[in-house]
């Protein structure tokens, strides 16, 4: 196996206060890596530092064949980084953004032009290469930054929250456009806050919060952890969704909602038990239904424990079964209590 990226032990503090400690992270070559976590984890800050934009205070990193110590500018030579601050020039058309870029990385006028052409065809821009990219939408303008970003042929991006404030069909056409990339043989390191975009997109997935990886591997791997089934147990009052939630390991809990999620192997069996203990405990549960984990469970149960030792509380809890999206940062909730006395005595009700 050959890694295009691999760091080991990477720290970074400001003013003290450790942002990054002892981070290990490795990109297969042609792969995508999604980089997940809460706000303040750390993404942007280990990105940065991949691209040579920061410097760590300790750890090694091997990038695309180059020690980012030893030799920072040939990383520089082997990736592109499009962030928040697009490279894109509004006064100009896409045609002319992509052509003075190609021009500035010394490419001769007659290949700037042929690579741009490939580049607007690539990048579904060709209707609009004449249009000055001022009016462009927030999807297409996405997409230039990214033609931009890929003039020099970079064999690694990183994408750093690259769909963030994109409707859903935006979404969708960047999303083709770096499985285009991987299909062509590009590593990608992309941060995110969607969970929906490391699932669609991501060969691998690493968990950060409180500057550690808390989880990692390929999305499958991340749900597998957590059973086969989340069986979402919804109470009849607020008395007895709090005695559940005393008892139970959720996933998930919603005060509002009076619902709880818990992982399951999704056995009958199982299903039988919690509901009787429940029952025995005061506590019955009013409805049940499962669904299958999704990614967002994964980030739940792994960031939401890590970050105050609460459990993760629901955000908008989907009644057709599917997993809350939104910013999982706002979903860690307080009131579950996993690994308190009472916690661990409802647990053992459970079994
Ligand atoms: N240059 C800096 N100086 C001081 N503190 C910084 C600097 N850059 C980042 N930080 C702090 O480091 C922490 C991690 O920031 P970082 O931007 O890496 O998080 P993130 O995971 O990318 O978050 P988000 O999801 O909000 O983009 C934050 O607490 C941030 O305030
Ligand atoms: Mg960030």
């Amino acid at each position: 196996m050959t890694y295009t990226v691999k760091a080991e032990g990477i720290c970074k503090s400001f003013s003290g206060h450790p942002v990054l400690d002892q981070v290990d992270l490795a990109v297969e070559t042609g792969s995508v890596l999604a980089l997940l976590g809460p706000n303040g984890a750390g993404k942007t800050t280990m990105v940065r530092i991949l691209a040579t934009l920061m410097r760590p205070d300790a750890g090694t990193a091997t990038i695309a064949g180059h020690d980012l110590r030893t030799d920072p500018v040939g990383v520089k030579q082997s990736i592109s980084l499009t962030g928040q601050f697009a490279a894109v020039d509004e006064k100009l058309t896409g045609r002319e953004n992509l052509e003075m870029m190609a021009q500035l990385l010394r490419l001769s006028r007659m290949a700037a032009r042929a690579r741009a052409s490939e580049l607007l065809a690539e990048f579904d821009l060709a209707d609009a290469a004449g249009r000055r990219a001022a009016k462009y939408s927030g999807g297409m303008r996405r997409r230039l930054d990214l033609a931009i970003s890929m003039i020099a042929r970079p064999p690694l991006v990183f994408l750093d929250e690259p769909t963030t404030g994109l409707d859903p069909r935006s979404r969708e056409q960047t999303w083709s456009t770096v499985r285009r990339l991987a299909e062509d043989g590009v590593t990608v390191l992309l941060t995110t806050q969607y969970l929906e975009e490391a699932d669609q997109l991501a060969d691998t997935v690493a968990v950060l919060d409180h500057g550690r990886v808390v989880a990692r591997g390929t999305p499958d791997e991340l749900k597998a952890r957590l059973g086969a089934e989340v069986v979402r147990l919804q109470f009849a009052d607020p008395a007895a969704y709090q005695r559940a939630l005393r008892g139970l390991d959720p996933v998930r809990a919603d005060g509002r909602l009076r619902t709880i999620d818990v992982a399951t192997e999704g056995t009958a069996g199982e299903i039988f038990h919690i509901l009787g203990r429940l029952q025995e405990a005061g506590a019955p549960a009013h409805k049940v239904s499962t669904y299958r984990p999704s990614l967002d469970d994964v980030f739940l149960s792994v960031t939401g424990a890590a970050q105050d030792g609460s459990a993760a509380q629901g955000g908008p809890a989907a009644q057709d079964g599917s997993a809350a999206q939104g910013d999982p940062a706002t979903q860690a909730g307080s009131d579950a209590r996993p690994g308190s006395a009472a916690q661990h005595e409802v647990k053992e009700m459970a079994r």
